[in-house]
């Protein structure tokens, strides 16, 4: 049980491992799977509401936490469940303030977060795709190639000004600790902090057409470059805009058009630009790959320690395994933030 030992949310925590033991895969979840469709631009799923939460006492003082997600007919099912997650293990809930950035203007994208989520502070902005027109290589995972995907890269041009520091999450997390302290970590000079994984094969994510060009290899001259994941990062958006890093971003695409330098799809471009000079925090802040490789998706366990966040980055997505009745055990502890109006909600009801 040492994973749990330093969590404040045991509780949930344990909820989720104890439906996990009780309802092994495939009996004890069960979906009508003819009634399961994928949705459309008009056809957005429907969600339920999420109960209220409020601030406890001492949220006086609290700041605004700027929280950035995107929102995508695909994933929406994912950004729900994340929000939830976040509202329920935060102390000032109502001082959290959302940053929705969605490809096409859709008003039924901003009525259902309003009725799923009456009482919560979040604007929707519309993310521009020809800003990455002509820009976008293909990766090995079609998924990566989305216009949306590369939207993290133009949030300082996006956001209104007065919003100096956010956090960028994927939409397939769930954080189940209070997310205020990461957003409230020390980030010194640097433009982003995460989790940072030195032990990882930093070389594996460019090709020979990069290390072999002494032009391209000079660039990490004077960094000790180590992975990061991009589905979890806190920003200094005011330091990003004032260092031209969506530039030095997109500079990398372009070059990847031409020469091939890496094989996945938004993350090796932000690894050139800030790699090996990102502010370092703790890996409970994203226990990242639960989703299996970028090809397969395979069931994978959590890694040893404290967990804060929960990070199904990889081909799988909790809520399609779920779906397909097949889920992985990890995906049981997603379920519980499931707002879907499913059939089998219906059923019960
Ligand atoms: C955070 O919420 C409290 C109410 O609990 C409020 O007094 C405070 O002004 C809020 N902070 C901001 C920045 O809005
Ligand atoms: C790291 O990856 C590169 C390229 O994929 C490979 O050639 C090299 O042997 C790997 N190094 C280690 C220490 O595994």
């Amino acid at each position: 049980m040492a994973f749990w030992s330093s969590s404040p949310h045991l509780p949930l925590l344990l909820l989720g491992l104890l439906s996990v033991l009780l309802h092994p895969p495939a009996t004890g979840i069960r979906f009508v799977k003819s009634n399961i469709q994928l949705p459309s631009d008009d056809d957005l799923p429907a969600f339920r509401e999420a109960p209220a939460f409020r601030n406890s006492d001492n949220c006086a003082l609290q700041n605004h936490v700027h929280i950035v997600m995107t929102l995508d007919v695909n994933y929406i099912r994912g950004t729900m469940a994340a929000v939830l997650s976040m509202l329920q293990h935060s102390t000032c809930p109502d001082n959290l303030s959302f940053h929705f950035l969605c490809l096409h203007y859709q008003p039924k994208i901003f009525s259902t977060i309003k009725s799923t989520f009456p009482y919560l502070k979040f604007n929707v902005y519309y993310f521009d795709s020809t800003r990455v027109q002509g820009k976008i290589s293909r990766s090995i995972r079609h998924a990566l190639d989305q216009p949306l995907n590369y939207a993290r890269i133009y949030m300082s041009e996006i956001l209104p000004q007065d919003v100096k520091r956010v956090i960028y999450l994927d939409s397939d997390i769930i954080v189940v600790d209070d997310i205020t302290k990461l957003y409230e970590v020390d980030m010194e000079d640097k433009v982003v902090a995460a989790p940072e994984y030195c032990h990882a094969n930093f070389t594996s994510y460019f090709t020979d057409n990069f290390w072999k060009d002494p032009k391209f290899s000079r660039t990490f001259e004077g960094r000790t470059p180590c992975y990061f994941n991009t589905g979890v990062m806190v920003v200094n958006v005011e330091k990003w805009r004032r260092g031209r890093y969506t530039y030095k971003v997109e500079r990398w695409m372009r070059i990847q058009k031409k020469r091939r330098i890496y094989q996945l799809g938004s993350l090796p471009p932000i690894l050139l630009a800030l790699a090996g000079d990102i502010k370092a925090v703790d890996h409970r802040w994203n226990q990242h790959g639960l989703g299996g490789d970028n090809y397969e998706g395979k069931c994978r366990s959590l890694h040893p320690g404290p967990i804060s966040l929960l990070h199904w980055s990889g081909k799988g997505k909790p809520w399609l395994r779920l779906d397909s009745q097949r889920p992985c055990t990890i995906d049981h502890l997603w379920a519980p933030y499931d707002l879907y109006r499913s059939s089998r909600v219906a059923l019960e009801e």
